[in-house]
């Protein structure tokens, strides 16, 4: 799979509006409704800034959350305008509905330099059922389709594809970023490639897993994913996670490795406890022995030490899912100690979105690593080599 698709600067947008599709699916304070996590609303910023500055009229767009075609206040998307306001430092006019009056009007009389932002567009059921009216309904109000919403690229919404049916279709800054640092993993790495994949289900990463066999030099498994593995091989993992009907999948990868002369590593220690709890008392058990009462749920020290050391003599690393359950101190050294290891090298380093990103985040290590994706399935689907519905819909370069 090789994109090259047109991005916002090979065409010429000034004058124009523009619907720009972004994913500002921020997480949010589940009693205030406070954004607890900008961070998609500020990679969207660098697309907005040269769309105004190049004389064109925004009309920003996304969803939030799932309100499943309802239309529901705590989803409404005017916090993030409140934000966008607050960023860009000019005012961000929003529109009360997606495809109504509101947002009809408004679109009319905006001016170049000028951006207003739609309401949650799956507040309408015709978002996610990608109906040709409703996309024909939002194109409408614009001359140029712009997506930068790399996290539902993966999603073949009205306005994440659709849309594109009906307007000349760009890639935006952080689109084109994204599928610049994905498409050079699966691509041209430079090797040697180490891929990471922790988290706690296989069925997550079945595709993941298989295609990255054939990129990379070694696998590292760690996070509740690996128990599925290491009880295929016969361990004994007490209660610690396992996907039962995935064993065979685990096996039949674990041949695949040895077939392609890829190297997977396993973790060989194991820190376990009776429950997950902030204050349990763990020990460190090997990972192939672990009696019935207890569960893993960190790698332990010497797996810690293997995967950095394999880490360090890496040219590339691509990582998606924790190690342990890092929200708890006691269970986040395994996570924190590949972080530093990623951090400390002068490799590549890709972080898909989700759990791993954020835990990038919250360690404060984000600005040592050459790209945390914005996107948690659609890294994954992007990883697995799959064709994207939000890039495939944009117009090819010349
Ligand atoms: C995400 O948060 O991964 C994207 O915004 C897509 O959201 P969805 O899984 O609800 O489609």
């Amino acid at each position: 799979m090789h994109y090259n698709k047109k991005t916002v600067e090979d065409i010429d947008v000034s004058g124009k509006k523009v619907l720009l599709r972004c994913d500002f699916n921020v997480p949010r304070d589940k009693y205030t409704g406070r954004i607890t996590d900008p961070g998609r609303v500020i990679a969207a910023l660098p697309t907005i800034r040269y769309l105004l500055d190049h004389g064109a009229a925004v009309i920003a767009c996304s969803h939030l959350g799932r309100p499943k075609g309802v239309w529901k206040p705590e989803l409404s998307m005017a916090p993030v305008g409140e934000l966008l306001t607050k960023e860009l430092g000019i005012p961000v006019k929003i529109a009360r509905d997606v495809v109504g009056p509101s947002a009809r009007m408004l679109a009319d009389t905006l001016i170049p330099g000028e951006i207003m932002l739609l309401e949650n567009l799956r507040f309408h059921p015709e978002e996610e059922a990608n109906d040709p009216l409703f996309a024909r309904e939002l194109a409408s109000m614009a001359d140029i389709f712009v997506t930068d919403a790399f996290g539902c690229v993966h999603r073949a919404h009205a306005s994440t594809a659709g849309v594109a049916e009906y307007l000349p279709s760009v890639s935006g800054m952080l689109l084109n970023t994204e599928i610049r640092y994905l498409g050079d993993i699966l691509d041209k790495p430079q090797k040697p490639l180490t891929a990471i994949l922790g988290g706690s289900k296989v069925s997550d990463k079945l595709g993941v897993i298989s295609n990255l066999l054939e990129k990379a030099d070694a696998l590292l498994i760690g996070g509740g994913m690996a128990f599925t593995f290491i009880k295929a091989q016969g361990g004994r993992i007490g209660r610690s996670i396992c996907e039962s009907d995935q064993m065979d999948y685990a096996r039949e990868m674990l041949a695949k490795a040895e077939r392609l002369g890829v190297k997977i590593y396993l973790p060989t220690d194991t820190v376990a406890a009776t429950e997950l709890a902030p204050n349990v008392d763990s020990s460190v058990v090997p990972s192939d022995d672990i009696y019935e009462d207890l569960m893993g749920l960190d790698i332990g020290p010497e797996t810690s030490k293997a995967f950095c050391d394999v880490i360090a003599a890496s040219r590339t690393v691509v990582w998606n899912g924790p190690m342990g359950v890092f929200e708890y101190p006691a269970f986040a050294k395994g996570t924190l100690a590949v972080a530093k290891a990623i951090a400390d090298t002068d490799c590549v380093s890709i972080v898909g979105g989700g759990d791993s990103a954020s835990a990038v985040r919250e360690f404060g290590l984000e600005d040592r690593f050459t790209h945390i994706s914005t996107g948690g399935g659609a890294s994954l689907e992007f990883l697995e080599g799959k064709d994207l519905p939000g890039i495939a819909c944009l117009d090819d370069k010349e």
